[in-house]
């Protein structure tokens, strides 16, 4: 979608729970929209890129008591984790929090609040799974037993080896207490409901103007087409954000999760001084195009509890929600117990962060399912960044330091200019269409013609032959150098840290993170001093 330059653009990547280590899974999310990012940035778009912890909700409750830590130890552990492997990543968050902040709190508060006040919640009592051994209620993922609506194992909040539907409090079927291993019973509770069902007719209009991905939007819409059920946003936890007025009873973690997104971009704003109502350009006035990058998994809640909430309180709607496909290993899903994962910091010892950022996005289109495996990395690392990329670069600056040490002189030619220009387009529109693949694909194939364009010209032969071979050898390396440059900018957004050393290796001035598009036509000054080249990219072996 072409969202529109004039207004700030806000871009959030869903929030990891932080009871675990990060693993390649979890970056199709946050690669992804970092390069986003980053890409609408040269286009000259103002950019504020807010992600954080999810700190709330059973995963973390059940950790911490695995571990016989508190929450908040589990939390602090691995927020620092998932903050060094963004930093490693070079995921340049303008903001990361976490989603027990003080103004999380008070936000999460605010907007319930209101959804009372507007006549959106009500009170029921309903059947809870309780286990009489542990003598407790058994909310979301204490429990365990079988989906309602496939037969599968579920959790107690989502059919997760099945159908993958969302799971209410109280349907699970044959109810198992997680913590001792015994059959639970149900038992009445009180609960507050979030009249989800009434926004039936909202949801339809909205989905019909959200832009993003296909599959966010159609999924979404068959959902509301078949029937909405209210939504239970209480549950029976110590850990969380308190229900307005209720002492026993936190909001469920899907609420606060994504308010963390206005929190978070609130804390932001007052980070960098700005006015204490800033944020409510983004969240209250309609003022900025808000962007969420989530996985297939969560369309659900970000493409209907979210903007139905969002509604009911009378908050800004996302203008856009961009949905990846999962991430498998080998064919297989992620299991941490039967070891099929790959731990992000343990490949970070081995690659360089930039050759995973090109995987993730290369390797296959954004909405589809990318199956992970050593093999494909090998081949896209070995055959795409060294054989084209990481050769071109090399080759020509080699030859260009050799021979002449300098940035030689010469006119640009209207087919170099050409295919940069279509270049610039094709790269665009990807970013436009979230087409990633499509992105990094355009400028290999811009590399690839500049090794077909130096081979065809043979400046080696040109070299020996006077000075006007001479200088028509220059001419041609000074149009490969352009090639190099406007592929560096083109690539930086997905591989910033290996684009600067291009970036450098041309003796380039100015930051190529900041340089804007227009640049890619600014023809590359002679006479610059050159630096005697190194190799890009390492072979993979496998
Ligand atoms: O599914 C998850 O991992 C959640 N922690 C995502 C939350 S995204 C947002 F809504 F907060
Ligand atoms: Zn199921």
């Amino acid at each position: 979608m072409n969202i529109p330059v004039e207004k700030p653009v806000l871009v959030t990547s869903a929030l990891p729970y932080v009871n675990g280590y990060c693993h390649i899974g979890h970056l199709r999310t946050y690669v992804p929209a970092d390069i986003y990012v980053r890409m609408l940035r040269k286009m000259g778009y103002d950019v504020k890129f807010v992600s954080g912890s999810d700190t709330h909700g059973t995963p973390i409750v059940l950790s911490a008591e695995a571990q016989g830590v508190t929450p908040d130890e589990v939390i602090t552990k691995y927020h620092a984790h998932f903050k060094q492997v963004f930093k490693e990543l070079h995921v340049d968050f303008d903001y990361y929090g976490r989603t027990d902040s003080e103004t999380n709190h008070r936000r999460t508060n605010d907007i319930v609040t209101k959804l009372i006040e507007h006549g959106h919640v009500y009170k029921q009592s309903m059947k809870q799974a309780f286990c009489t051994t542990c003598v407790r209620f058994l909310p979301d993922r204490y429990v365990e037993g079988t989906c309602p609506y496939c037969g599968e194992s579920a959790r107690g909040d989502e059919c997760d080896q099945g159908c993958g539907k969302h799971l209410e409090p109280g349907e699970i079927l044959e109810p198992h207490c997680k913590i001792c291993g015994n059959e639970a019973d149900f038992k009445d509770q009180e609960h507050f409901f979030f009249k989800l069902s009434s926004f039936t007719d909202f949801l339809l209009f909205y989905l019909d103007t959200l832009g993003g991905t296909l599959n966010a939007r159609n999924y979404a819409k068959e959902w509301v087409k078949k029937e909405l059920r209210d939504w239970c946003i209480t549950r029976s936890l110590e850990w969380g954000v308190k229900f307005p007025g209720r002492d026993d009873l936190v909001v469920y973690v899907w609420v606060d999760a994504p308010i963390g997104y206005i929190s978070f971009t609130e804390e932001l704003l007052k980070a960098r001084g700005e006015d204490e109502r800033a944020w409510r350009r983004y969240w209250k006035e309609d003022k900025a195009t808000i962007v969420h990058f989530i996985g297939t998994d969560i369309i659900y809640h970000h493409c209907i509890f979210w903007p139905a909430m969002l509604k009911g309180a009378g908050y800004s709607l996302p203008a856009v929600v961009v949905a990846s496909g999962m991430v498998k290993i080998d064919g297989k899903t992620f299991s941490k117990t039967r070891g099929d994962v790959v731990w992000v910091t343990e490949f970070l010892e081995r690659f360089h962060p930039d050759t995973l950022r090109y995987y993730l996005v290369a390797q296959s289109s954004h909405t589809k399912e990318l199956d992970f495996s050593w093999q494909s990395f090998a081949m896209r690392v070995n055959k795409e960044l060294v054989a084209i990329l990481g050769n071109l670069v090399y080759r020509v600056l080699s030859f260009a330091y050799n021979n002449f040490g300098v940035v030689p002189d010469g006119v640009i030619a209207d087919e170099v200019v050409a295919k940069i220009e279509k270049t610039r387009e094709e790269v665009i529109s990807a970013t436009e269409d979230y087409e990633f693949k499509k992105l990094v694909d355009a400028v290999m194939k811009l590399a690839d013609f500049g090794n077909s364009f130096f081979q065809r010209e043979e400046p080696w032969h040109l070299i020996k032959q006077g000075d006007q071979g001479r200088e028509r050898c220059g001419e041609i390396i000074k149009n490969v150098l352009q090639l190099i440059k406007a592929i560096c900018i083109l690539l930086e957004p997905v591989m910033p840290a290996k684009m600067e050393e291009v970036w450098q290796q041309l003796s380039m001035e100015g930051d190529v993170h900041t340089v804007q598009l227009d640049e890619l036509f600014v023809s590359i000054e002679s006479g610059k001093a050159l630096k005697e080249p190194t190799r890009l990219f390492e072979k993979v072996e496998l």
